[in-house]
C-alpha cells in the first residue's frame, strides 16, 4: 500500500515535468516575436532551381540592357541566349527559399547555343535580411572548368565569405529593384 501510493507520488512528479515542458516548449514556438527562420543557401538547393521559366532570351525583351563584362570587353544581350530556371512551378509565388537562377551562353553566328559565360542566382531570404535588394541574397559564378555541370547543372556556389561573389549584391539589385518583385519573369 505504502508502496503503491509512492509510485502514485513520483508518477504525478513526472507529469507535471513533462507538463511543464510542454507549456515551456509551445509558449517558445508560438511567440509572435520570433524571427523567421534563417534560409541557408547550399548547394544542393541550387542545385534544384532546374524548372523552366524562360528559355532561349535575347536582346532585351525585359527592357533592361543585360551586357556583361567579359576579358575586358562587354558582351551584348544580342549576342547571347539566356535560360531562366527555378525551384518551384511557374504558378508558385515567391515564398522565401525560392531560388532563380539565370544561365547566359555565348549566341553562335548560326543562332544556336555556344559556350556558357555565367551563371546568376538569386535566393528569396527571411524577411529583413536585404531590405534594399528584396530581400533576396544574390550570386554571381562565372562559368569553371572545375565544375562537374551534370552534379551542379547551375555552377559551383561560393562559400558566403566570398562578399564579392555573393550577398548582399548591390550591383545585381539596383537593376532588380526596377521590377517590383525583384524578378523580371515574374512581373
Ligand atoms: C542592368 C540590369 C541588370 C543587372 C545589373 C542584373 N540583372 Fe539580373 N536580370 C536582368 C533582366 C532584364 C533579367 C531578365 C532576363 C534577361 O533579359 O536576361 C534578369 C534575370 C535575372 C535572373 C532570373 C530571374 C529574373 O529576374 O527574371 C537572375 C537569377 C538574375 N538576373 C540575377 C542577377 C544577379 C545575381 C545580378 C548581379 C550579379 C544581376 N542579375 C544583375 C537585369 C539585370
Amino acid at each position: 500500500m505504502l508502496r503503491n501510493v509512492f509510485k502514485m507520488k513520483s508518477s504525478m512528479a513526472f507529469a507535471t515535468v513533462v507538463l511543464a515542458l510542454a507549456v515551456s516548449i509551445s509558449s517558445c514556438t508560438n511567440d509572435s516575436d520570433d524571427p523567421d527562420p534563417v534560409i541557408t543557401l547550399t548547394q544542393e538547393i541550387l542545385n534544384q532551381s532546374v524548372n523552366a521559366e524562360d528559355l532561349n532570351v535575347s536582346g532585351t525583351p525585359y527592357g533592361q540592357d543585360v551586357s556583361i563584362p567579359h576579358n575586358g570587353s562587354t558582351i551584348s544581350p544580342d549576342s547571347t541566349l539566356r535560360d531562366i530556371y527555378s525551384n518551384v512551378a511557374a504558378s508558385a509565388s515567391i515564398a522565401p527559399g525560392t531560388v532563380f537562377t539565370k544561365r547566359t551562353h555565348m549566341m553562335n553566328p548560326d543562332g544556336s547555343k555556344g559556350d556558357l559565360q555565367v551563371t546568376f542566382a538569386m535566393i528569396k531570404r527571411e524577411s529583413g535580411y536585404n531590405a534594399d535588394g528584396g530581400d533576396f541574397e544574390y550570386v554571381m559564378m562565372p562559368f569553371s572548368a572545375d565544375n562537374d555541370y551534370s552534379q551542379n547543372p547551375n555552377g559551383m556556389l561560393p562559400d558566403v565569405s566570398q562578399t564579392e561573389m555573393r550577398g548582399k549584391l548591390q550591383m545585381c539589385a539596383s537593376c532588380h529593384s526596377k521590377v517590383g518583385s525583384y524578378i523580371f519573369v515574374r512581373q
